[in-house]
């Protein structure tokens, strides 16, 4: 088979993707209009020649701005569906989302209209399209650990429903470290933890994300590769890495897909993954992932189905719904 019949054809889990980093131009448009709010951007074509980041703060002021156009739960119900429409077409079979509720209610919209409107879609994915899903609540780690802890007593009615929490937003000046408490209280409240570490931030960010927080899976992860001692732990523990190439590129944590650490990481046995982090920001899917990595690394089509693999060993899904995957 050639690599993009395969890649199109194998299923996936996709277990690093920010909700409101897959709002497209042309929906957002749509949304603004029927709520009354102008955009940034008055064209398409204005909003896509704005994404081009130099780092990822660049890319942070342009999502923030987008995902304000949000304001009723039908809003985040209709970026969901738009996400799991896209999803399937993938042969994306599981899905893990990030969202950032304080992103919405510090601009007065109430969590419950976030949180209905993306998990109603998420019951729909599962009925009418067969996607599985998780989602992770997201601490804003810009914010402050008090206002992280105020989110996760304002979301305790939804506890029951997110799988895990998760720590984004800009990493250098905010290590793990400082929420190093409240990741505590929730690993004690059985979420799983999900962080991301050495996107930009160095390695000593993923150290404490991974042993001292003890997080369940490594988001990026890029900058491990600058440690051997956290290469070690990663491989004994087999730490899921979710890396997202084109988001690399898009950010400039690399200047070129052939710099990519995925194949590195698969040689030396890390579980590594492929996502899409903010597909509508960085130009692909989880496929177009695939195949634009597969493409600048030369990977076989032995590495490709490991990928795949990896996806759903690396996800929250019980050992009996993995094994009707792997
Ligand atoms: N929020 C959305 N996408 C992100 C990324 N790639 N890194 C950190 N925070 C994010
Ligand atoms: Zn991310």
């Amino acid at each position: 088979t050639d690599r993009a019949t395969l890649i199109a054809k194998l299923p996936k889990a996709e277990l690093h993707l920010h909700i409101e980093g897959s709002f497209e131009p042309e929906l957002m448009m749509q949304i603004a209009e029927r709520n009354g709010i102008q955009t940034a951007f008055k064209t398409l074509e204005e909003a896509k020649a704005a994404y081009a980041f130099s780092n990822l703060q660049e890319f942070l002021d342009i999502y923030y701005q987008g995902m304000a156009v949000l304001l009723h739960k039908q809003d985040f119900y209709d970026l969901t569906w738009a996400y799991l429409e896209r999803a399937a077409a993938d042969n994306v079979r599981h899905v893990e989302i990030f969202f950032d509720p304080q992103a919405h209610t510090e601009r007065g919209v109430a969590f419950a209209t976030v949180a209905d409107g993306i998990l109603e879609a998420l019951e729909d994915g599962e009925t009418k399209l067969g996607i599985t899903s998780h989602v992770i609540m997201s601490f804003l780690r810009h914010l402050s650990e008090d206002d992280g802890f105020a989110l996760l007593e304002e979301s305790k009615p939804y506890h029951a429903r997110f799988i895990g929490v998760g720590l984004d937003s800009s990493e250098i000046g905010h290590p793990p470290s400082k929420f190093a408490r409240l990741f505590a209280k929730c690993r004690d409240l059985g979420f799983k933890l999900c962080l991301h570490a050495g996107e930009e931030g160095p390695p000593q960010y993923v150290q404490e994300a991974l042993i001292d927080i003890g997080a369940d899976r490594i988001d990026h992860g890029n900058r491990s590769m600058e440690d051997e001692g956290l290469l070690q732990v990663l491989r004994d523990t087999q730490t899921p890495l979710t890396n997202c190439p084109l988001s690399n590129l898009s950010l400039c944590v690399i200047d070129d897909l052939k710099q990519s650490p995925l194949k590195a990481q698969l040689e030396a046995g890390l579980l590594v993954t492929v996502n899409s982090d903010d597909p509508a920001y960085f130009g692909g899917y989880v496929n177009q992932n695939y195949q634009a990595i597969a493409d600048a690394l030369d990977l076989s089509n032995e590495q490709l189905i490991q990928l795949a693999r990896n996806s759903f060993t690396a996800a929250f899904m019980s050992e009996a719904d993995k094994a009707r995957h792997l």
